[in-house]
């Protein structure tokens, strides 16, 4: 295992925009009178707006046109970008902060797929605009995770070999995503404990413990 590079997934990984999906996607279920279940919520994870729709409106999915699907998918991106303008770099964790400092400085190539089609937006606000050597997002692909094209293309961005990329993911489909693109896996938060993660970490900084283990990474 030699690693080059890491590519982190953007919400519910680098920032906290997960809760806002949730809450915008809660809003509009409310709205329509169809219950939102918690345990979709994992489900929700890393999938495209519009396939995170169909989850929502489960078996409702289909009494509505595309049209009208299309609209509902605006009205949830407008609650949720709604969400998105009250973040500043106050909310980048520090521990984040000085984890991505800390690979930079010991010469890791970083970037970010995300299926996202605010990625761009997140990152501005979260201060990390001019941060990464690559961004790969939902503006750019055809298929979302657990689709592996957003994580091969930042590779490709990166120029480096998936095997030598680490992909820090939260999402079931991020893990699928990133073993079918042929990528080392490290699974936090709700995917702390998934099987197909190659690492399972805690927390952010345990990155560091992994990534010291490479022959270029002098002990901190
Ligand atoms: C992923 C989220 O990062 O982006 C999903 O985990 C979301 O929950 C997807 O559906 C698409 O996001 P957006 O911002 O393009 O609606
Ligand atoms: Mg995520």
């Amino acid at each position: 295992m030699h690693f080059q590079a890491v590519i982190f997934d953007l919400d519910g990984v680098l920032c906290h925009t997960d809760q806002y999906h949730f809450a915008a996607w809660a809003a509009l279920a409310h709205k329509l009178g169809i219950p939102f279940d918690e345990a979709a919520k994992d489900r929700l994870r890393g999938v495209s707006r519009m396939e995170s729709l169909d989850i929502v409106l489960g078996g409702r999915k289909d009494a509505f046109t595309p049209a009208q699907k299309q609209a509902l998918a605006e009205e949830k991106n407008a609650i949720y970008r709604g969400f998105l303008q009250g973040m500043t770099p106050a909310d980048l964790d520090q521990e984040v902060r000085s984890v991505l400092i800390s690979l930079r400085g010991h010469g890791f190539r970083l970037a970010v797929a995300s299926s996202s089609k605010n990625t761009k937006l997140i990152l501005e606000r979260i201060g990390l605009d001019a941060f990464f050597d690559a961004v790969a997002d939902g503006t750019q692909i055809t298929h979302s995770k657990p689709n592996p094209e957003v994580f091969l293309l930042a590779a490709q961005l990166l120029q480096v070999k998936p095997v030598h990329a680490l992909v820090v993911e939260d999402a079931q489909a991020g893990l699928e995503a990133a073993k079918a693109g042929g990528f080392y896996a490290a699974g936090i938060g709700p995917a702390g404990n998934s099987a197909l993660a190659d690492f399972h970490i805690g927390s952010f900084s345990e990155l560091l413990q992994i990534l010291q283990k490479q022959p270029s990474f002098p002990s901190l």
